[in-house]
């Protein structure tokens, strides 16, 4: 959720910056900006649009350091105007996060001068040049005792030759390279240009530049931060041939479930140490994450016989829930650093829960407030949409409820890298998502575990398609929304429970008698006999089954992934949408 860049080093700042902002893009592309400093005088370039927007006019910022952003609006529209940099006297700053108290500052300190933004970010400079009487680190100091709300700033300053960050409740990273230092939100900005990297705590200034990195804490005394390998490199960010990250992404599912049960071997011991004795589990997550936690649900109550529920993270946060030290709250998230899922979890710990972190981003806020860290080994997901993470965390959470049952969960696991590549190589999904472009409405169907798949299936074909989508329980339908069914909606219903088929098939007829189009996905033997000339049937292997959603949600992804070509959207840069959502 807005991406920002710093460098300060020896060569053309504004270069480094540029392609940094590149990798940054699924944090936001409504507008992008780059300041740089140079013989004590900032420039700046800004600009409504994606980062390609500034290529023509980069190399009119000279100098060796500068700051750089790319914007997910939050606080004013998307226009150059309100595009960082915000610069203002002898600072330009970037921010990524939300300052909640900005109306209450700006009327406290300045009145009713006019701002050049609508943003809530410029106060952040305002307030800066007003705190300022040559000493940065201070002033920063200052500032961040009034902001309220989350912030990672990175700031030039007239008087000194480096970049300046500040840190609360968003992510900023600094790396280490030779004759030359970073910082930025996120390591796959800095991919291919230094192998060591810190993550800033809660509170730290940063003072960075071409020889070195000082950080102070909270009480400005000087600190080390720990260094850890970047694993982000340039190979993580190749399209492997593909023409958008989101089909790479999608072929990359059987690695990230083989991956992620390997890694999980090294953590297994601990996950069972630290849920040893609980009677209760919540998930929880946003999005896909949650969608990934509804499947767990049905993992931990079938094997394992403790009650779980799934919630989602932006609503457990706030609703007092009841959480024993009995309780063990799995937290679920692809970035680690999506603010209700993060604040969710550090509600848990203050109850004295148990904190399991799932997650595909081992250096994350996430894994900091932990008991123990489940690893998804879907490697970098690049495309807005998740894909290899949602079967990523599947895995692991399988592999979780499989420990806390006692089973071995991995031995099942072994057979279904094979089962998803099978299904990416047969599948034919063109048909159907030719059905989908043309529709009025998709509604996904299914029961138990396959409706937990239905969810994922709606949230993937809207996201990226914008075609108007519901998932919902097969047997639900008839209570209401049968009404919207006719001739111009498409029904697909995820049918992979044996016990369950017949039943999900009773929807599929309703469906057809009210003149809507159904198309099944199915591992149930017989169905295509039985649909024969009335409904699309899609395929997928037949498999153990609650395993069926790895392989379920490869035909939904592969759907909206379709679905969108066919309607010209961007599948890996869907509007109005950024990954890593860091503000509430
Ligand atoms: C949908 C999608 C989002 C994320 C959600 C949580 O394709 O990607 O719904 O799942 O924003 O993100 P993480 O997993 O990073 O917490």
């Amino acid at each position: 959720m807005c991406g920002i860049v710093g460098f300060a080093g020896a060569r053309r700042a504004s270069d480094i910056i540029y392609n940094g902002l590149k990798q940054l893009e699924y944090r936001g592309y409504d507008s992008a900006g780059i300041a740089t400093l140079s013989d004590g005088k900032i420039s700046a370039l800004k600009r409504r649009g994606r980062v390609s927007v500034l290529e023509s006019e980069i190399e009119k910022l000279g100098g060796v350091t500068g700051i750089g952003h790319t914007r997910w609006a939050t606080h004013g529209k998307p226009s150059d105007e309100n595009a960082h940099p915000h610069v203002f006297g002898k600072f330009a700053i970037v921010h990524n996060g939300i300052i909640e108290n900005y109306s209450d500052l700006k009327e406290k300190y300045f009145g009713g001068v006019k701002f050049n933004s609508d943003t809530d970010s410029e106060i952040i400079v305002r307030l800066l040049d007003k705190f300022y009487g040559g000493d940065l680190v201070g002033a920063l100091k200052k500032i961040s005792l009034i902001l309220k709300g989350s912030y990672a700033v990175a700031v030039i300053c007239a008087d000194f030759e480096g970049i300046a960050v500040l840190k609360r409740n968003n992510p900023a990273i600094i790396g280490y390279g030779d004759g030359e230092n970073f910082a930025a939100s996120d390591a796959p900005a800095l991919a291919g240009l230094c192998s060591e990297i810190s993550v800033l705590d809660d509170g730290d200034i940063a003072l960075i530049t071409k020889d070195g990195v000082n950080i102070f804490d909270e009480n400005l005394q000087g600190v080390v931060r720990e260094r850890l390998v970047n694993l982000a490199t340039p190979a993580s960010l190749d399209l492997g041939g593909c023409p958008h990250y989101m089909l790479k992404e999608i072929r990359e599912v059987p690695a990230s479930v083989e991956r992620t049960r390997l890694a999980y071997l090294t953590v297994e011991s601990k996950v069972k140490e630290v849920l040893r004795g609980v009677k209760r589990v919540i998930i929880t997550g946003c999005g896909t994450a949650y969608n990934s936690g509804l499947v767990a649900k049905r993992y931990i109550e079938s094997f394992v016989k403790i009650p779980a529920e799934t919630e989602i993270a932006g609503e457990f946060r706030y609703k007092n829930p009841v959480i024993t030290p009995e309780t063990a709250v799995i937290a679920i998230s692809q970035s680690g650093e999506t603010a209700d899922t993060v604040e969710a979890a550090k509600l848990a710990v203050s109850c004295g829960a148990k904190v399991v972190a799932v997650t595909n981003a081992p250096y994350s806020q996430l894994t900091r407030i932990a008991d123990v860290v489940v690893p998804v080994g879907a490697g970098s997901e690049i495309c807005v949409a998740a894909t290899k993470s949602y079967t990523g965390q599947i895995a692991a959470l399988y592999l979780i409820a499989g420990t806390l049952a006692g089973i071995d969960a991995s031995e099942k696991l072994l057979k279904i890298p094979k089962l998803c590549k099978e299904t990416l190589e047969h599948i034919d999904i063109d048909t159907l998502a030719d059905m989908c472009a043309r529709s009025g409405g998709v509604y996904f169907l299914g029961r138990d575990i396959d409706y937990a798949v239905a969810l994922e299936g709606s949230l993937k074909l809207k996201e990226i398609s914008y075609v108007p989508s519901e998932g919902y329980p097969a047997g639900e339908l008839k209570h209401g929304t049968l009404a919207l069914i006719d001739i111009k909606t498409v029904a697909v219903v995820i049918i992979t429970d044996e016990r369950l088929a017949g039943k999900s098939e009773n929807a599929v007829e309703q469906v057809l008698s009210r003149k809507g189009k159904v198309a099944v996905i199915s591992n149930v033997a017989g169905i295509e006999k039985r649909l024969e000339g009335r409904a699309e049937v899609i395929k997928i292997p037949a498999c153990d089954e609650f395993l069926s959603p790895l392989l379920s949600a490869i035909a939904v992804q592969l759907l909206a992934y379709k679905t969108a070509l066919l309607l010209d959207r961007d599948p890996d840069k869907p509007r109005n949408l950024a990954k890593s959502v860091t503000v509430e």
